[in-house]
């Protein structure tokens, strides 16, 4: 069985202002029902139980009864919630979760998951999990590819040393390259021999630990001795401040995955999204409609197009007339109006009002 790590610690500024710094994006609903961090549960709690064992996640201090209530409201108890005493990005996490799982069996196998992704299609999600299950097995540390359509600059890069087989089994890396610039993304584009990186690593518990050993030594030892002066919490697992401020605030993929030489990537097409901004999210939701206008809430639209409307449920209504590629969202204390084509700029506006985030 593999044991899901879900990541669900980051803040997700680029989707102000419905994420904010005391409930960022995960804990939000954008489609459905159920809230990011939800629907990432529910994708490992298929009706057979026979691949995924209950989840750990690992979270922020402030968010860790949201992750407690959350888990409850969709019917999952996890196996453990790490709590991380101070942000410190996600290499710190991951060998969190690696330590705490070697202790129990250095062999289970743990697929890391972020919270922050919709995945249409979770058959074949499974399928692609099953696809590199041996290879994680023997050792291997195995991402998933995700074909690109844009030179986009927020995403790693998968550089396959081969062309995939028919069958869409694992095929080894020849390198890794988090977040190009836009003249490095354009060319890994027409090269055609990169998948896009999504964010999900599977491998046994011992070798994201020796991969850290390997390659990010200082963040294990702090993160190692975090865990050793850890305390048990409400069922809670807390990392011990002082040693857990000592480990780098660095990605996992900063950290390891750029220089791990046991990468392998399975090819993925499941309708993965990464919901990192608004644009994304129209993206996610926009599939499919004639006339590309995505909407949640109470929100009417007149002659728009291309364009996300978004009102948080809290009663006030959200017209849009004749809007072309433009983001409009209310929430009751903010509203966001701009081109889809400026929604990495929302970044910018939460800097400029870090009082009202
Ligand atoms: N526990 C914890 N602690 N989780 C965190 C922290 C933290 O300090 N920081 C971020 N996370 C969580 C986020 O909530 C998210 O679910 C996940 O870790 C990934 O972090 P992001 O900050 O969203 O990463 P990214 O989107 O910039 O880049 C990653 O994902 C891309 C695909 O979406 C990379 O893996 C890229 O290579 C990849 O292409
Ligand atoms: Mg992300």
């Amino acid at each position: 069985r593999v044991t899901p790590v879900i990541l669900a610690g980051g803040s997700g500024t680029r989707l102000w202002p419905v994420s904010r710094r005391n409930f960022p994006k995960q804990f939000v609903p954008f489609s459905g029902e159920h809230t990011l961090f939800q629907q990432a549960a529910l994708r490992f709690a298929p009706s057979d139980s026979q691949l995924f064992a209950p989840p750990v996640v690992v979270t922020a201090d402030a968010f860790r009864f949201v992750v407690g209530e959350q888990l409850a409201g969709v019917g999952l108890s996890p196996t453990a919630i790490l709590v991380e005493p101070m942000p410190r990005n996600t290499a710190p996490a991951v060998v969190a979760a690696a330590l705490h799982l070697c202790a129990e069996d250095p062999d289970t196998l743990m697929l890391i998951a972020p919270s922050d992704h919709a995945i249409a299609d979770a058959a074949a999600f499974h399928a692609a999990i099953l696809r590199g299950m041996s290879a994680a097995e023997s050792g291997q540390i195995v991402t998933f590819g995700i074909c690109p359509d844009r030179p986009e600059t927020g995403y790693g890069y998968l550089q396959l040393a081969h062309s995939p087989g028919a069958g869409g089994g694992p095929v080894p890396l020849a390198g890794f390259i988090e977040k190009p610039d836009a003249a490095t993304a354009a060319a890994l584009l027409a090269g055609g021999r990169h998948l896009w990186n999504a964010g999900l690593f599977m491998a046994r518990a011992d070798t994201f630990v020796a991969a850290f050993a390997a390659h990010a030594p200082e963040c294990l030892n702090a993160v190692r001795a975090a865990l050793l002066r850890g305390r048990a919490d409400l069922g809670f697992l807390r990392l011990d401040a002082d040693s857990f401020a000592a480990a780098p605030a660095i990605s996992v993929d900063y950290a390891v995955m750029e220089h791990a030489r046991n990468l392998v990537a399975v090819p993925f097409d499941g309708g993965w999204s990464d919901l990192g901004d608004w644009d994304a999210v129209w993206r996610a939701a926009g599939r499919g409609s004639t006339d590309g206008v995505v909407k949640r809430g109470p929100v009417t639209q007149i002659d728009c197009q291309n364009s996300l409307l978004h009102a948080s449920d809290a009663g006030q209504v959200l017209v849009g007339i004749g809007l072309q590629d433009m983001i409009a969202v209310a929430t009751p204390d903010a509203i966001l109006v701009a081109p889809k084509a400026r929604a990495q700029d929302v970044r910018r506006a939460v800097e400029v009002l870090k009082f009202t985030e």
